[in-house]
C-alpha cells in the first residue's frame, strides 16, 4: 500500500459578484479563485491518488459558489473528495441565498455522494483504504446550528466500522474531534469549533482500522493525537498562512505504517504580491477583538483596562497558532497568563521546539 494525496481546507470559496466583503472576517474571500487556482497547478504536476477537501467549500453556502466549486473540482485530474462544514450548509432547509442539507449530495455526486443520499458516505477509494466522510452540522429545534453527529450517522457508523475491519480507514469531518488548542473542549471561544459529541465518535473508532481523521473548522495547522488516533486540521486556504498539505501513506515491509506529510503555502495571488505579509499583518489586526474576549473571559476574566494593557503583545498570536509548530511565550506578561499561554506552543516536554504540525512523519 503505497499513496499520496493533497488537502486543502475551507477555502470559503465565492465567485465575485457573491462575495460579502466583511472587513471583521479573518477569512479573505476575496482571493479564494486565485489561491484555489494557484493550489490546484501545483497539485495538477504531482501525480496525486486524490485530494480531500474537509468543509467550508463556500463562504455561505451560495448556490452559485456550490455550482462553480463543483465544476472546478471535477475538472481535476484525480478524484477529490468533501464533506459538508457549517458555512455550506448555514440552514436548516435551502433559502434564496443558501443550499440546505438535502441538497448538499445532489451538488457533490462526483465527489464522494455518488450514491448517498444523506451528507456522510463511504467509499473504498484504492485497495484496501476506505474513506469515511462525515456530516457535522447539525440543527436544534430553533433551528440553530451545532456541531455533532446525528444519532443516524453515529448508528451506521456502529454497524459500518466491523464490516471494515481489514480496511485502512481514513475519515474525514468538519469539525475538530481531538483538540487542538489547551482546553479546546470546554473553553467558550474553543468549543464551538469541536464536535459536541467527540467523545462518543472517539469512542466508537476505538480498536478499529481508522487512525487517521482530517478536518478544518479552526483555520489552523495542527496535529493532534489521543488514543491512537491522529488529527490532522488544516488551516484555511483564504486565511493566513494559507496552507495546503500533501501526505505519502506506505505500509512498510514490516507491516507498520508511515504518514509523511508536507504543508506548503500559498505566497502570492494576483493583487497581492506579497500575500504572506499583508495576510499575517491584517489577521494581527482583525484578531484583536478575538484576543479581549481570550483575556476578559475564563479563566482570566481580567478587567478590560488590564485586557488592553496585555493585548498589543498578543498581535500575532492567531496569526502563529494558524501557522503551527512555534513557541509562544510573553516574558512580560503575569506568571499565571504567560504559562496558560505557553501551553498553546509547539513544544518538547524540555520546552523547545517540536515540529509537529506542518512537515512530519507520522508511524502508525
Ligand atoms: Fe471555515
Ligand atoms: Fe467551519
Amino acid at each position: 500500500m503505497k499513496f499520496r494525496f493533497a488537502i486543502i481546507s475551507d477555502p470559503h470559496l465565492a465567485v465575485p459578484y457573491t462575495i460579502n466583503l466583511d472587513h471583521t472576517r479573518f477569512s479573505l474571500v476575496e482571493i479564494g479563485i486565485s489561491a484555489i487556482d494557484t493550489v490546484f497547478s501545483h497539485l495538477e504536476q504531482l501525480e496525486l491518488d486524490f485530494l480531500l477537501i474537509p468543509g467550508d467549500l463556500t463562504q455561505n453556502g451560495e448556490p452559485d459558489n456550490h455550482s462553480w466549486l463543483q465544476q472546478r473540482l471535477a475538472a481535476l485530474p484525480f478524484p477529490v473528495y468533501v464533506v459538508p462544514g457549517n458555512h455550506d450548509i448555514p440552514t436548516l432547509y435551502s433559502t434564496k441565498d443558501s443550499i440546505g442539507p438535502q441538497d448538499f449530495p445532489s451538488y457533490y455526486r462526483s465527489h464522494g455522494y455518488s450514491d448517498s443520499h444523506q451528507c456522510y458516505y463511504t467509499h473504498e477509494i484504492l485497495p484496501g483504504v476506505q474513506l469515511i466522510g462525515l456530516n457535522s452540522n447539525q440543527f436544534n429545534e430553533d433551528g440553530e446550528q451545532l456541531g455533532c453527529l446525528d444519532e443516524k450517522q453515529l448508528t451506521w457508523l456502529e454497524q459500518l466500522l466491523p464490516q471494515l475491519k481489514d480496511q485502512f480507514i481514513m475519515m474525514i469531518v468538519h469539525h475538530n474531534v481531538i483538540e487542538h488548542l489547551p482546553g479546546q473542549a470546554n473553553h467558550p471561544l474553543g468549543k464551538r469549533y469541536m464536535l459536541d459529541n467527540a467523545s462518543l465518535l472517539l469512542d466508537l473508532l476505538k480498536n478499529t482500522g481508522c487512525r487517521l481523521i482530517f478536518t478544518g473548522h479552526l483555520h489552523v495547522q495542527d496535529i493532534a493525537y489521543h488514543n491512537d488516533i491522529y488529527e490532522i486540521t488544516t488551516g484555511s486556504l483564504v486565511s493566513y498562512p494559507h496552507p495546503y498539505r500533501i501526505i505519502e501513506i506506505e505500509r512498510t515491509s514490516k507491516g507498520s505504517i508511515n504518514v509523511n506529510i508536507e504543508s506548503h503555502r500559498v505566497d502570492r495571488v494576483p493583487g497581492w504580491k506579497n500575500l504572506a505579509t499583508m495576510s499575517r499583518q491584517l489577521l494581527g489586526d482583525r484578531s484583536f477583538p478575538f484576543m479581549v474576549k481570550l483575556l476578559i473571559t475564563s479563566p482570566f476574566e481580567i478587567s478590560m483596562k488590564e485586557a488592553e494593557k496585555l493585548v498589543p503583545h498578543l498581535k500575532y498570536f492567531w496569526a502563529d497558532i494558524s501557522e503551527g509548530d512555534n513557541i509562544l511565550d510573553f516574558p512580560e506578561f503575569p506568571t499565571e497568563i504567560r504559562h496558560y499561554f505557553q501551553k498553546f506552543g509547539s513544544v518538547k516536554p524540555d520546552g523547545t521546539l517540536a515540529l509537529i504540525d506542518n512537515c512530519v512523519c507520522l508511524k502508525l
